[in-house]
Parts: C-alpha cells; sequence; structure tokens
C-alpha cells in the first residue's frame, strides 16, 4: 500500500432565500445555494476527492439526491462518511487543498471556521486543512453570480504508513 490522492469539484446553483454554507460555516449572505441537502460545495468536494483517492465511487453514489433521507441534511456528514470509508480501506487523511470560487461576498474573514470545522469533522489538525478563496472575475455562470464551484484535492497514506516507507 502507497500514498494516494484524490480530486473533487462540485458546483451549486446560487439561490435566493436560502443559507450559504461552507465547510458547515453559515455565511451571512442574501443568497445561498441550491440543493437537495444543505449545498454545501466545499464540503462536497472535499467528500468526492476523498472517495476518489480511495476508489470508491463519488457523492451521489453514497447520498443520492433522490432518497428522502438526505433532504435537507448537514453535508459534514456526507464528509464524516468519506472518512470513515477510507479509514475502514486501511487509509488516514494527510492533507487537504480546496478552492471555493464564488464572487461575492467576501469569505476570507471566514478561512479559520471553515478550516477548523472541516478538519474538526475529518479528524485532522487544522493545519492539514486549506481552504482558499477566488473570484471568477466577472466571467462565466460563477463570475456572473448564477453559481458556486468548489475544488478540493487531497493525500491520503495507509493507517501503517511511515513503518512501510522508511
Ligand atoms: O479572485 P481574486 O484573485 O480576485 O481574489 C482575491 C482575494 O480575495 C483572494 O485571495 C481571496 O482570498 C479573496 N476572496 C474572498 N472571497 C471570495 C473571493 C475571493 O475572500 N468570494
Ligand atoms: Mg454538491
Amino acid at each position: 500500500m502507497t500514498q494516494k490522492v484524490g480530486q473533487g469539484w462540485d458546483v451549486h446553483r446560487i439561490a435566493a432565500g436560502r443559507p450559504l454554507i461552507l465547510g458547515g460555516i453559515t455565511v451571512p449572505c442574501e443568497f445561498g445555494l441550491h440543493g437537495h441537502s444543505d449545498a454545501d460545495v466545499l464540503s462536497h468536494a472535499i467528500t468526492d476527492a476523498i472517495l476518489g483517492a480511495i476508489a470508491a465511487g463519488d457523492i451521489g453514489m453514497h447520498f443520492p439526491d433522490t432518497d428522502a433521507r438526505w433532504k435537507g441534511c448537514g453535508s459534514l456528514q456526507f464528509l464524516r462518511h468519506a472518512c470513515d470509508l477510507a479509514a475502514r480501506a486501511g487509509y488516514r487523511i494527510l492533507n487537504v487543498d480546496s478552492t471555493v470560487i464564488l464572487e461575492r461576498p467576501k469569505l476570507k474573514d471566514y478561512r479559520l471556521a471553515m478550516r477548523e470545522s472541516l478538519a474538526k469533522t475529518m479528524g485532522l489538525d487544522a493545519g492539514a486543512v486549506s481552504v482558499k478563496f477566488k473570484t471568477a472575475e466577472g466571467v462565466g455562470p460563477v463570475g456572473e453570480g448564477r453559481s458556486a464551484e468548489a475544488q478540493a484535492v487531497v493525500l491520503i497514506a495507509p493507517l501503517s504508513g511511515l513503518a512501510e516507507q522508511i
């Protein structure tokens, strides 16, 4: 067994009257994201990155949006489930890097809260969880304020790992 990398991406439409939840943190805003769950696009991208690293399908396979159980539910539970699957497969997460692409509002004041929320959910130190923010410079659906995207990569290693690599 060796280290593995996983990649995740997600997009949600912007919707008036919905909460804007990113990494489990509610950001004060007059709009939010449309979705079956709480539409936490950042948690979804990280969840898919973990599932990708262990080749365990994708978030829609584990939590179909046709299933009433997941309606309005908090996406940190999807993330926790992906971490549990990784542990069951014999892996631990080394680090996560992620980017949220959203034209507005400014998110940087919420970075630490998001990192801590995600890290707590994944059983990691906040130092192992990076969250970055970008606008789309006014271009395309994100730039026009119609959607939000998130991207993530994770690195995982065997639970018993270090001894094997030395
Ligand atoms: O996209 P751009 O390079 O113009 O972003 C400049 C900075 O603004 C980034 O470093 C990022 O931290 C911050 N930002 C933010 N919230 C956003 C988009 C960008 O805080 N929604
Ligand atoms: Mg999603």
